[in-house]
């Protein structure tokens, strides 16, 4: 049975507002929190409000740092659909954050030893201590897919082609997202001190079920959250519209 605290909404912008006053919270009570941030439509609404949240009550970020999630292999940073842009668009130039403490996956050279020196970053920064996290259709975390182990560090991930076609949208026409990314592990994220995962939308209930109500398995990478004793799941009523029922 799962650990972990739902908060439920009627609707994203509300489910946006919650975060964001969760997390400002915790910035504010820690000025020097180090944050695990995540891309996706999810989260346009959630920086936008923490960016208002910021502008209307002072919230700083000047003392914290931050590691995305994920970056795709081979796009260059300014490439439009590069998480490093959405996070630049989204978030970073909004704020106070400072530029050399917003770390992404460096996925333009040496992949593997990228992949080392994001591990060695986090533990230099003393680990996560809010990690937020969407959920694929698949219940993917990060780019970690169906299969991934639980115990995973940051490594090279190949996307599913449901992945793929749920993210071609991002890019420009005619464009398909890279076939690989860079993704913390499930291990790694698991390692973050308090996780909140949030999911909006009818098209996330099943993945959601699939998370927190049946077994941990790896086919349902966002299970492995159960083993978490600190996850908050703020969602929306279409996304929960499937918990308590069996998955
Ligand atoms: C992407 C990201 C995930 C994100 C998920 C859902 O592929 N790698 O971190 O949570 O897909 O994205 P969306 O919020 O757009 O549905």
């Amino acid at each position: 049975m799962t650990k972990a605290q739902f908060q439920v909404f009627p609707s994203p912008e509300a489910v946006a507002g919650a975060v964001a006053s969760h997390i400002g919270g915790v910035v504010r009570t820690r000025p020097q929190t180090v944050l695990g941030l995540a891309t996706g439509k999810t989260f346009v609404p959630i920086y936008e409000a923490l960016v208002r949240l910021s502008g209307e009550t002072g919230l700083s970020f000047a003392e914290a740092s931050s590691f995305n999630l994920d970056e795709y292999v081979g796009l260059a940073p300014d490439h439009p659909a590069s998480f490093r842009r959405y996070m630049e668009d989204n978030f970073f130039r909004h704020v106070d954050l400072p530029a050399e403490r917003a770390l992404l996956p460096e996925a333009g050279g040496d992949a593997e030893a990228a992949c080392l020196a994001y591990e060695a970053a986090i533990a230099a920064r003393g680990g996560i201590d809010v990690q937020l996290l969407g959920i694929g259709r698949n219940g993917h975390i990060g780019f970690n897919e169906p299969g991934s182990a639980f115990d995973g560090r940051t490594q090279v991930a190949r996307l599913t082609p449901s992945t793929i076609a749920a993210n071609t949208s991002d890019f420009p026409a005619g464009e398909l997202p890279p076939p690989e990314a860079i993704t913390m592990g499930i291990g790694t994220i698991l390692d973050a001190r308090e996780i909140v995962l949030v999911a909006t939308g009818a098209a996330k209930a099943e993945a959601l079920t699939r998370a927190f109500v049946a077994l941990p398995d790896r086919d349902c990478p966002a299970s492995a959250l159960q083993q978490h004793a600190h996850v908050t799941v703020f969602c929306d009523e279409a996304a929960f519209a499937g918990m308590g029922r069996p998955a």
